[in-house]
């Protein structure tokens, strides 16, 4: 392969040459969303074992008007209804549709790295919500929010589906203070977060009996081969995820089944991999309300509303600028 058709994105370049390269080998699970990533994502969030979208569904479902009452938005009042992470919206279009039919004056801004995500999205929406004033913005958070710092209508921001749980603490905590730093005095986040609960609950999640769980994790090496030229053999890899009730975190890794080497040509190097050394992919922190109000210190924030399912598996906390 030449090296003009590997990708152009040299953060991914950068972050998989620094992440490899490390004592302790990780890769961020920013990196499983290209497209077979985005449709494996999908099929987590329709399998049994995937509690949290069909818990955060129901607080969506059932609490729709509650939601839109505490956000405090006149109706004649046009604000901007931010989504982070948007995905494919599934659960947003409950809200969506309860705010047109209320006749709030909004327009929505789903932001994601994924443009293939947005544009499906967009094209879902457009049949279910025509009327819907959409407008889709692609690349990182920040970068889109600073584009977005020149309106200065009152911002609501969605950052649901337990999307805040992908980063440490002090990095949720660091994450929460920037996205404090572009909203004004009253603007609102609702943040949805997996709840803290019991080991047979929460890893089958992470650990599905069809193995879709292990295919999203491992696509991100079939990624490597395709846009950095790897030579990734991916039947020499295996998922091993972990929870642990007490920290109330759950880890992926990708294992190496073997000892082997492996070139990655768009980067001039080889990578060696002992049998049974791990790549850290991902964590999902599960929270409880003294977790949220640790990772809110140092930050303008603070919380005003939780919005929790039947099952208590699964809060969105509606959280103010003050
Ligand atoms: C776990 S999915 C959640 C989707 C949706 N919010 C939901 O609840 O179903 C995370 C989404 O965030 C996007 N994403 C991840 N990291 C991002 C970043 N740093 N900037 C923008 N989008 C990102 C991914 O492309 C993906 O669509």
């Amino acid at each position: 392969m030449k090296s003009s058709t590997f990708t152009q994105d040299t953060a991914f370049q950068d972050h998989v040459a620094e992440g490899l390269s490390a004592q302790t080998k990780f890769l961020s699970s920013r990196y499983f969303y290209d497209k077979k990533g985005d449709a494996l994502f999908q099929q987590i969030m329709a399998m049994p074992e995937y509690y949290l979208t069909d818990s955060e569904m129901e607080i969506f479902t059932e609490q729709a008007n509650d939601i839109i009452s505490a956000f405090g938005m006149s109706k004649n009042q046009p604000f901007e209804l931010i989504e982070l992470g948007a995905g494919d919206g599934t659960k947003t279009v409950k809200l969506l549709t309860a705010l047109e039919k209320q006749n709030y004056n909004f327009e929505y801004l789903p932001v994601d790295i994924s443009q293939n995500a947005l544009d499906q999205l967009k094209d879902a929406l457009s049949s279910q919500l025509p009327k819907l004033k959409i407008n889709p913005k692609q690349g990182e958070y920040f970068k889109v929010l600073e584009s977005l710092l020149i309106s200065d209508k009152p911002k609501v921001i969605l950052f649901i589906g337990s999307n805040l749980g992908n980063l440490k603490d002090e990095m949720a905590n660091k994450f929460l203070q920037s996205l404090s730093s572009y909203l004004k005095k009253d603007d609102k986040i609702l943040l949805g977060l997996d709840l803290i609960k019991s080991v047979d609950i929460v890893l089958p999640a992470y650990n599905d009996a069809a193995g879709i769980t292990r295919d999203f994790n491992l696509n991100l090496l079939t990624r490597i081969n395709r846009e950095l030229g790897g030579n990734f053999n991916v039947d020499h890899f295996s998922h091993q995820p972990e929870y642990s009730e007490k920290t109330g975190i759950t880890k992926s890794f990708i294992k190496s089944d073997i000892a082997q080497s492996v070139t990655i040509s768009c980067l001039n190097k080889t990578f060696h991999f002992a049998k049974d050394e791990l790549i850290h992919t991902e964590i999902s922190r599960k929270y409880n309300d003294a977790i949220l109000k640790q990772v809110l210190s140092k930050t303008n924030l603070s919380l005003i509303h939780k919005f929790t399912d039947q099952k208590k598996y699964f809060t969105d906390f509606l959280i103010k600028k003050s």
